[in-house]
């Protein structure tokens, strides 16, 4: 039963269409006022009256029946302070949202709004040969999150790692390996040894600019197709993608694609023509550039004066590739804020080169993550690892769960989906575009907003039903308030996944989930399950603590964060 639907459709203002007064109504606060609100104030302007009238004129049209009401969803509706209020039956309510939950299990929530419409999500996109580090886990948690909020949706989603395998920093690398390099040392230390290359050539060449021409013409030779260059390049290519595969297993993250900058490097041309014959590209100190300055931007840099191609010239061909291979309904970029820029800029070059599609490109901007111990920089080496704050906090969610229950079971086990959920949910409980600064006491508060909070929630709510069973049926006793509040927060979630998937927001399910899980844990301290006064109550409440249970587990599954059966 959806009440916001339901009310919208008793409402009737001109002027004012069925989405704007679903999107209006919310929940009050205080659920004495009532279960469902309208504010009217935004009508004052359109209708010349006041908020407080319009209120009271919509509540006597509803009661005179003008519009037919039944009174077996709706109870009472009053008209407050500007405000419409409903209250709903409050058994309805219950057996409508425990019984579409307890149908549709681990689908409670999706829906087919998105057959036959394909997402594309370039997420992660790492770059090879340099570190993991913290600052990629929002693009990658936020991504896999996207990826599976629309597959829920009914969507399908393509998911990206545009990895960063191009530029001069691979001839960087061969001449660095070829100086300082031992083949099993960069095997066996992955990325860490090829970032410690890297850094090293860095250091050198300071003193030896002569290293960065040889970098330039292994570059070149990579272009090239040099069998001996590619081969190394490829190794590293390899040695990444590997070492990544550790973190993206632990984080449940998986690609559909990896076809990187490089992939890209021989279909550029096609673009660069078509610039031309449209007389978009002009020059720009030896460059080739689009200018757009009537749109208040900096000229998008197509060629450099060497003929070579740039970042922005790369992702015009890969969007085009996108468009061609999985035509798209939308192709989302999950990247940091700081590449603003450079993604309303090539989104412009290509609407103005007249692609229609260019509309449905989309930056999903999301802010930076730093520890509180520091950042870091890549080229000084001085660079926090994702890998190892994810182990630290799996470590750290170890000792805690070893001291508040020694006894525990598979505590490896639990460590381990604690741990990384705590890491995942870090970073994705806030509003993407905040800048985050990652804390591991934070992210480990067994009664903070947090993702341990919500698997304690589960693990509480699975011992009772462990102990109790599922009842095969049930009736609807007298309700408590909190058995109320409870249910109306279940019945959200369907509203939460679809918000989610409208703003690229996986943080409204985060939220979701914690405020579920405070719902639940004040049913838990207020009303006995197991020890009920009868057993109609017990069976319900047995009911309710399972409906529960499966709510939180579709949302965290969506999160991509386990929930341990006991902790
Ligand atoms: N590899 C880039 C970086 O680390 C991110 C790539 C994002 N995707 C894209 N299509 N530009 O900054």
């Amino acid at each position: 039963m959806d009440y916001k639907k339901y009310i919208t459709d008793l409402i009737d203002i001109g002027g004012v269409s069925k989405e704007e007064l679903y999107d209006l109504i919310a929940l009050p606060p205080n659920a004495e006022m009532g279960d469902y609100a309208l504010p009217c104030f935004k009508f004052a302007k359109l209708l010349r009256k006041s908020p407080v009238i319009i209120a009271e004129e919509l509540k006597n049209s509803i009661m005179s029946g003008r519009i037919p009401m039944s009174d077996k969803v709706i109870s009472e509706v009053s008209a407050i302070n500007g405000y419409l209020n409903f209250k709903v039956n409050k058994g309805d309510l219950v057996r409508s949202t425990l019984d579409k939950i307890l149908n549709e299990g681990d689908k409670f929530g999706a829906s087919s709004e998105g057959e036959g419409k394909t997402v594309c999500i370039d997420y992660s996109s790492i770059n090879i040969a340099k570190p993991f580090h913290i600052g990629h886990l929002s693009t990658t948690v936020l991504g896999g999150a996207l990826y599976r909020i629309f597959n829920y949706l009914g969507y399908k989603a393509v998911g990206i790692n545009h990895l960063g395998d191009y530029g001069t920093q691979f001839g960087k690398l061969i001449s660095a390996y070829k100086r300082w390099g031992v083949k099993e040392e960069i095997e066996k230390g992955g990325i860490r040894a090829l970032n410690e290359l890297y850094v090293k050539f860095h250091q050198e060449a300071e003193m030896h600019p002569e290293y960065d021409d040889e970098a330039r013409a292994y570059f070149k030779a990579i272009e090239q197709g040099d069998e001996e260059c590619l081969a190394l390049f490829h190794w590293f290519k390899e040695l990444t993608l590997k070492d990544v595969q550790k973190i993206y297993d632990m984080l449940d993250i998986h690609f559909d694609s990896y076809a990187g900058e490089s992939f890209f490097a021989d279909k550029m041309q096609p673009i660069v023509d078509e610039l031309r014959e449209k007389g978009l590209l002009v020059e720009s100190r030896g460059a080739q550039v689009v200018d757009l300055e009537e749109y208040n931007m900096a000229p998008c840099m197509i060629l450099k004066s060497d003929g070579t191609s740039l970042y922005a010239t790369r992702d015009m061909a890969a969007a085009t590739y996108r468009k061609t291979t999985y035509d798209f309904y939308k192709c989302l970029y999950v990247v940091a804020y700081q590449q603003n820029l450079h993604f309303k800029q090539f989104f412009k070059v290509l609407e103005l080169m007249g692609k229609d599609w260019a509309k449905d490109l989309v930056h999903v901007a999301y802010g930076m993550v730093s520890l509180e111990e520091g950042t870091m920089s890549t080229r000084k080496g001085n660079v926090v690892f994702l890998e190892d704050v994810i182990n630290k906090c799996i470590e750290k969610a170890y000792a805690i769960l070893n001291e508040k229950n020694p006894d525990l079971e598979n505590k490896q086990d639990v460590a381990q989906k604690v741990g990384v959920g705590a890491v995942i949910f870090g970073a994705l409980y806030n509003s993407k575009i905040k800048d985050i600064v990652f804390s591991y006491d934070k992210v480990l508060n067994f009664d903070g907003e947090t993702s341990v909070y919500v698997q304690y929630t589960c693990a509480r709510a699975n011992s009772v039903i462990h102990k109790g069973g599922v009842p095969t049926e049930y009736t609807i006793p007298e309700l408590t308030a909190e058995e109320i509040e409870l249910v109306k927060g279940l019945a959200t979630f369907p509203e939460a996944v679809q918000n989610a998937a409208e703003k690229y927001e996986p943080s409204f399910i985060a939220r979701f989930a914690v405020d579920v899980s405070q719902k639940f844990n004040k049913f838990y301290f207020n009303c006995k399950i197991l020890a009920a006064e009868t057993e109609e109550i017990k069976n319900f409440r047995l009911t309710l603590t399972n409906a529960t249970l499966q709510v939180l587990k579709n949302a965290f599954g969506l999160l991509g964060i386990g929930i341990p059966d006991k902790m």
